[in-house]
């Protein structure tokens, strides 16, 4: 074995060609997926389904599964006026009309809404803008509305493409791997490994997209959800200790649904409201007399991991 290894270290050495040497769990740089249908295949989940039934209806259910979409359309729309509203009116964005708008311009939304972006070309964001703008075309709604259903946040984004965020001290997601809580086989054919994500159960994992607050590494800086600041800057500090896994998939067993107010247990679970209230009579004045009075007094506690509402 020893033999082996100083070997193969010879071999690394002596080879200027990096890719012979190149660590199992390095990253290989993929071919920028050309077309949608193309990133939604690299991105398939269609055979979880078959084992995974519940999770998979859960999270069919969930603003994960329709995040280029939206819960009524409100993300696609957003985009639409992120392009006519924002990029179109920006002097130096480079974008005068529509089809300007590349990669580069759609990351700002897409680093959280659709982080598998990256690895697309600009022809794949021309179609999406087009979707984007279907949406109003009656001819073409509802190919539009099928095409941004197709590309979202899924299961192999948060158990793959998201479960390390260490990637020099951990190494970067292997591709044949889901990565859940255990380490073993795994009966899909395609991923046939499971690996361990260590932040699975953390509020870290969320915080990936879940928002600090502005997002200054672009050029013209984006700022969407803020929920993970909040709940570093202000929850933690006064003591809180649940995590969003806790509070969103677990306590009230809503799993990969991973609902907010929408669902009325968490609407629920909220806020405490503490109210008091009494009526009296007020004598005001000669000529106005006796008037009737309130004191109602309402303490509102906000029970969640943040400030309420986010974004
Ligand atoms: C043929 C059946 C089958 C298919 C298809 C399948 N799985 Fe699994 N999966 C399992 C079984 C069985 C386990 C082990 C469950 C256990 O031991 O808790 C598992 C475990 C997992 C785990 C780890 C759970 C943990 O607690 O560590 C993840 C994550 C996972 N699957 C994701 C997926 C994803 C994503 C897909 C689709 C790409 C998929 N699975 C497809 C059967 C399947
Ligand atoms: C830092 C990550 C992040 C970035 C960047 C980001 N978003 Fe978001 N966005 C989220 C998250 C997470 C939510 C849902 C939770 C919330 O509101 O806190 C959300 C919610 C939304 C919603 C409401 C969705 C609904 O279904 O009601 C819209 C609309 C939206 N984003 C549009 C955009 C647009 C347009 C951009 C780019 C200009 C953008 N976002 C950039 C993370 C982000
Ligand atoms: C938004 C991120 C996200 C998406 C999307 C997602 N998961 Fe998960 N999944 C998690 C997290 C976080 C946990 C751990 C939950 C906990 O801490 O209790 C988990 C747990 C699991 C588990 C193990 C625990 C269990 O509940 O049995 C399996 C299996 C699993 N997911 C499969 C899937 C499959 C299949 C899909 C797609 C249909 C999917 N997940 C989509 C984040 C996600
Ligand atoms: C890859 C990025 C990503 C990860 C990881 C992620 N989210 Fe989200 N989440 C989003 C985006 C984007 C939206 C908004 C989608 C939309 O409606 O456009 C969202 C929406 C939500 C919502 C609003 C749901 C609703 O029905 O209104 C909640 C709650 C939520 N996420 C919780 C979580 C929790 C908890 C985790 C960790 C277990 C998590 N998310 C992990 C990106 C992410
Ligand atoms: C102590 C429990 C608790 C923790 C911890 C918690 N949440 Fe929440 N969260 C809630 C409840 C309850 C709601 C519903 C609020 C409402 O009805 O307005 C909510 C709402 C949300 C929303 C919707 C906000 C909006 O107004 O659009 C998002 C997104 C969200 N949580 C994400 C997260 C993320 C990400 C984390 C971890 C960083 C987290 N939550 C931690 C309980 C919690």
């Amino acid at each position: 074995m020893r033999f082996f290894k100083s070997v193969l270290i010879l071999v690394c050495l002596g080879l200027p060609f990096m890719v012979l040497c190149q660590d199992a769990n390095a990253d290989p740089v993929r071919k920028k997926a050309k077309t949608i249908d193309e990133l939604a295949a690299r991105y398939d989940v269609s055979s979880c389904k078959e084992c995974h039934e519940e999770i998979y209806e859960q999270w069919e259910a969930s603003a994960h599964s329709k995040s280029m979409f939206g819960i009524g359309a409100r993300t696609a729309a957003t985009i639409g006026t992120t392009i006519t509203k924002g990029l179109m009116t920006w002097p130096y964005s480079g974008v005068e009309k529509p089809e300007d708008v590349t990669l580069k311009h759609l990351m700002p939304c897409a680093k959280c809404h659709l982080p598998q972006l990256e690895e697309a070309s600009d022809d794949v964001a021309q179609e999406i803008v087009k979707a984007v703008f279907g949406l109003w075309d009656k001819e073409i709604r509802k190919e539009s509305v099928e095409k941004l259903r197709k590309i979202n946040i899924n299961c192999l984004i948060c158990h793959q493409t998201k479960a390390i965020t260490h990637k020099w001290a951990q190494g970067f997601p292997q591709r044949a791997a889901v990565y859940g809580t255990q380490e073993g086989g795994h009966e899909d054919e395609k991923y046939p490994i499971i690996k361990k994500s260590e932040i699975l159960h953390e509020s870290v994992f969320c915080g990936q997209c879940h928002g600090l607050g502005p997002n200054f590494e672009f050029e013209e800086p984006s700022q969407c959800a803020t929920a993970y600041g909040s709940y570093l800057f202000a929850y933690v500090p006064e003591g809180g200790h649940e995590t969003c896994q806790s509070c969103h998939m677990r306590t009230l067993n809503k799993g990969h649904v991973l609902p907010a107010y929408r669902d009325p247990d968490m609407a629920e679970a909220a806020v405490r409201f503490e109210v008091d209230a009494f009526g009296y009579y007020w004598r005001k004045d000669k000529a106005e007399g006796v008037t009737p009075l309130a004191v109602v007094r309402v303490e509102m506690t906000n029970k969640t991991g943040h400030g309420i509402p986010d974004g």
